[in-house]
């Protein structure tokens, strides 16, 4: 199936994945979760949400639990250059047939919120409310020591629709898995717009849902860590996956569900991406090493389970990958 070209002058300019909006049902036991066990640093409550950032970041938040009556994906936030991409961006919707409107989000500038064509519902700004990063201040470290948010990555029916759109907003694929043959359809991507692997995955699967979030951790020792603290804080059953050792994108990798079941990785060692030649890495889907590296299959529930976005009908993906899976 084809394979997007890089495209260099995107109808907007977006910089990086931002931050990503949960609705959670207990606010207290989502904030214990990713405060004390994960390690990230709150940085704003009140009754209804609770904001909270990796120590590297520089920006208000990263991460926003709201409460909710039921578990769901919000909304995903990226950063754009500046203030004009968002009004590039509204134009860019409007001749596309894109929904999208204004809204206020507390702590952030102007902020543009669209559903794309595929149910995934995001949020792009340019500015937030800055605060000191926590790089060096190791006294407040807990934790797998969060550094900052890495990427998302999506459940998709439609997978090369989903590849497509994205590619044309200037997302750059670094590595998919695919079928063999000549008709082999790609049955996941990892796309970029920050120079690393990937801000935004797109992988065959029920959707629209959101499969997990990540935050990018100084070492390998950190994840390790985390799992000595979940086992011995009574979290042992929301390790979900690994440690391990991803074939896509090198990382080191750990998959946790926090008290909703919202899946966030832990996740470090990737590679950079930026050169404008870069070449995208295939993974044919039969090979054990793209999943893991040293060829533990995943779990059946990371194929199966994920967050949906709020009011989006789920939809059965296009085609059902043959995958390997641990049962
Ligand atoms: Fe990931």
């Amino acid at each position: 199936m084809p394979v997007p070209t890089h495209v260099f002058d995107p109808p907007f300019n977006i910089i990086r994945s931002s931050h990503a909006v949960l609705d959670v049902t207990n606010l207290e036991a989502s904030r214990k979760f990713y405060e004390s066990v994960i390690g990230l640093h709150v940085e704003d409550v009140d009754d209804k949400a609770v904001f909270l950032r990796g120590s590297e970041e520089r920006q208000h938040h990263s991460l926003v639990l709201r409460k909710a009556a039921a578990p769901a994906a919000n909304r995903l936030g990226f950063k754009v250059a500046n203030d004009t991409d968002l009004d590039k961006a509204a134009s860019f919707f409007s001749e596309n047939g894109v929904s999208y409107a204004f809204a206020e989000q507390p702590f952030q500038g102007r902020t543009l919120q669209f559903t794309d064509p595929f149910g995934f519902q995001l949020e792009l700004y340019a500015t937030m409310e800055k605060r000191p990063h926590l790089l060096r201040r190791y006294d407040l470290y807990r934790g797998c020591h969060p550094q900052r948010l890495d990427h998302f990555n999506v459940f998709a029916p439609e997978v090369q629709g989903t590849v497509d759109f994205y590619a044309r907003l200037g997302f750059r694929l670094t590595e998919y898995a695919e079928e063999d043959g000549e008709n082999g359809r790609i049955a996941a991507a990892w796309m970029h717009r920050k120079g690393n692997v990937h801000d935004f995955a797109i992988t065959n699967g029920k959707g629209p849902r959101l499969h997990h979030f990540a935050y990018w951790v100084p070492t390998a020792m950190n994840i390790i860590h985390l799992c000595d603290v979940m086992a011995s804080s009574g979290y042992l059953k929301n390790i979900e996956r690994g440690p391990g050792r991803h074939g896509i994108s090198n990382a080191f990798f750990l998959y946790v569900r926090d008290p909703d079941g919202h899946r966030l990785e832990i996740y470090t060692s990737d590679y950079n991406t930026m050169d404008h030649d870069h070449e995208p890495l295939r993974w044919s889907l039969r090979d054990p090493r793209r999943q893991t590296l040293w060829g533990a299959p995943a779990p059946r529930s990371w194929f199966e389970q994920g967050s949906p976005f709020p009011n989006q009908p789920l939809r059965e993906p296009a085609f059902v990958a043959d995958v390997v899976i641990a049962d």
